[in-house]
Order: C-alpha cells, then sequence, then structure tokens
C-alpha cells in the first residue's frame, strides 16, 4: 500500500522551500533564498523577506512537483510551517498551504519549525530513536529539545538567552570584515588558526542550566579586536569558533546525560560547521552517545522538513488543522 504524498511549505525565514515526501522517502526539495537581498543590510529584512516569498511561491511549487514527476492531483496532504519565525514570512506560506488545501480538498497540517528540524533526519538516517536529544542551532535559534515522539511529543530543555548560534557567528564576523552570512566564512578562516590563541568567555558554560548565551562572547571578540594593532583573523575566528562549539557540545552531552538518552541528532544551518561536528563525534564517541547529523542541504531551512513531520502526523493519525489556523511567530514546540 502506497503511503500519502505530503507536500510540505516553509517560509519562515528567507527560504521559500517545498518539498515532497512520500513517507520519509524526499522525492523533492526545492528552494528559492533572499539572502543575497538582505547580504547588504547584514541581517534579514522580514519586508524583504515577505515579499520574495509572495513572488517565490508558486514557481517554487511547481518546480518541486516538476522536480518529483507529479502534479497537484498526485499530493494527498499539505504541511507549513505555521511557527515559529518571521510573522509576515509565515503568513505567506501559511495562505498558500491553506489555498492548496482548499484548492485540491486535502487536509492541511501547520507544523512546529523546530519539531521539523528535527524529523527531517529520517529522510536521510530512517526512524528517529525515541526518545532522542536535538540540538538545533541556527541563525534563528539555538536550542535543546527532549524528543520523546517527533510527531505528537517534543520538549524544550534549554534555548539562548540571547544571541543565537548562528547570530554570533555572523556578528562576529562583520567584526572581522567577512562577508554575510558569517558562519562559513568563519568556519573556513579558523582552518588556519589556532583554537587557543585568546582565552574567549564561554557563556553560561556550567550553571547548571541547558540554556546558552552567546552575546557576551560576541562583546568579548569586539573588544579584543579594537585593543590590537593588527588582527591575525584565522586565531580570532578559530579561537571564537572554539569557545561556541565547546559550550554548544558540553550542554548537549549534559542533556544526554540528565535524561539518560543515548542519541544525539544537530540540526540547524550551524551544524554544517566543520568544528562542531569534529568536536561532536569525539564527545558523543567518549561518552557513548550516537550522533545525528543530517546533510548541509537538509539542516539548512528547507521545505523537505516540513514535508517530512507532516508525513509523520499524517501516519500517528493527528487530526488535520483547521482553515483558520494562524501563522504564530513565537509558537513553542
Ligand atoms: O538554518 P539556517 O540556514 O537559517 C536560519 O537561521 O534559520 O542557518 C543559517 C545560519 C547563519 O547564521 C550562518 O552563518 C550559519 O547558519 N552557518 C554556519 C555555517 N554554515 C552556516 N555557522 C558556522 N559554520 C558554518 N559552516
Ligand atoms: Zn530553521
Amino acid at each position: 500500500k502506497d503511503e500519502p504524498l505530503v507536500l510540505g511549505i516553509e517560509t519562515s525565514c528567507d527560504e521559500t522551500g517545498v518539498g515532497i515526501v512520500r513517507g520519509h522517502t524526499l522525492l523533492a526539495n526545492t528552494i528559492a533564498s533572499s539572502m543575497h537581498e538582505h547580504a547588504r543590510f547584514g541581517g534579514v529584512v522580514p519586508e524583504v523577506a515577505s515579499r520574495a516569498h509572495l513572488e517565490a511561491m508558486t514557481p517554487v511549487v511547481e518546480g518541486a512537483l516538476a522536480e518529483a514527476g507529479l502534479t497537484f492531483s498526485d499530493i494527498d496532504a499539505i504541511a507549513v510551517t505555521a511557527g515559529p519565525g518571521l510573522a509576515g514570512a509565515l503568513l505567506v506560506g501559511v495562505a498558500a498551504a491553506k489555498s492548496y488545501s482548499l484548492g485540491l480538498g486535502v487536509p492541511l497540517y501547520g507544523v512546529n519549525h523546530l519539531a521539523a528540524h528535527v524529523a527531517v533526519d529520517q529522510l536521510e538516517h530512517g526512524p528517529l530513536p525515541k526518545p532522542c536529544i536535538a540540538m538545533l542551532v541556527s541563525g534563528g535559534h539555538s536550542s535543546l529539545l527532549l524528543v520523546p515522539d517527533v510527531a505528537q511529543d517534543v520538549i524544550s530543555l534549554g534555548s539562548t538567552v540571547d544571541d543565537a548560534a548562528g547570530e554570533a557567528f555572523d556578528k562576529v564576523a562583520r567584526v572581522l570584515g567577512l562577508p554575510f552570512p558569517g558562519g562559513p566564512y568563519i568556519d573556513r578562516a579558523a582552518r588556519e588558526g589556532s583554537a587557543t590563541a585568546i582565552g574567549f568567555p564561554r557563556g553560561k558554560m556550567d550553571d547548571g542550566t541547558l540554556d546558552f548565551s552567546f552575546s557576551g562572547l560576541k562583546t568579548a571578540v569586539a573588544r579584543w579586536v579594537e585593543a590590537q594593532e593588527s588582527v591575525h583573523v584565522p586565531d580570532v575566528a578559530a579561537s571564537f569558533q572554539e569557545a561556541v562549539v565547546d559550550v554548544l557540545t558540553r550542554k548537549a552531552l549534559q542533556a544526554c546525560k540528565k535524561y539518560d538518552v543515548k542519541d544525539l541528532l544537530i540540526g540547524g544551518g550551524v551544524a554544517a560547521n566543520s568544528r562542531l561536528r569534529a568536536l561532536a563525534q569525539e564527545r558523543c564517541d567518549k561518552a557513548g552517545v550516537r550522533l545525528r547529523v543530517p546533510r548541509p542541504g537538509l539542516c539548512t531551512d528547507n521545505g523537505a522538513m516540513v514535508a517530512a513531520l507532516g508525513s509523520d502526523l499524517v501516519a500517528a493519525g493527528i487530526t488535520p488543522s483547521a482553515l483558520d489556523i494562524p501563522a504564530d511567530s513565537s509558537m513553542p514546540v
């Protein structure tokens, strides 16, 4: 028996993503990004993002259908990111999803963006162990989650109290004169530098919580750079990056230990960071924890992650969303 075909729509930030899955088989993952329009502002401009989603929506949906070799009549359900994210950006995706649901006569599932970041790993590595710990690190979020069941039960254990991890990478890159978004540039520069050159602070390192703080680190780097006559960018990049990934991996493994969970998943754009992957693997091996990290194209925001979670909701027999569901910019997990 064929599992249902689910089309997922993601518009919470600057990516217009549409994915199509059957069960946990990925059939299409099409993306249009407005990042290039935001680069000169040094950050995502909500109004620019909303307009770009509006223009990209129809072509990206049609592109995904073409990529999968399908037509609208094949689709059995629509899933959409209903929050958290930029209000206006979310609204475009939610409105489109409602229209497709109504027009095609198929159920609508409004999903949580963070849970979708977790669910997507199943497209690459198969069913999620129950429970698992998930750490989501991107430009918009830094969260630790306990995931007994991604379709129905996701518990927040901690999150950043100020900047997101990716935001810290982007701001430090700016201080160092690197382009936006700066994460990949810092990653690259750091390979030529020493991670122990400068002792930058590790916020909330052993404070007993599973929360993060990166704004103090960002300020410390900016102050340090200001005070120098000349700056060796690779050393600053490597030392800053080490401070971030040291705290991230340490807290993730503290969460695994505290909840006696042996599977850790890392997702979000910062999961592409080579040092984060290496240190996470090293510390997981030492702690007897299995590590799952989706490939970079599934870590950053995309439509497949929304379709993957939608597919889980259908499989779990969850009641579809009403056609008047709101976009909820601050939706909790
Ligand atoms: O998930 P994502 O594409 O978008 C959201 O923010 O939701 O994540 C983008 C973030 C940016 O802050 C970017 O600088 C960061 O992920 N990033 C990285 C790397 N690649 C992307 N940060 C560190 N190292 C990387 N290799
Ligand atoms: Zn995201």
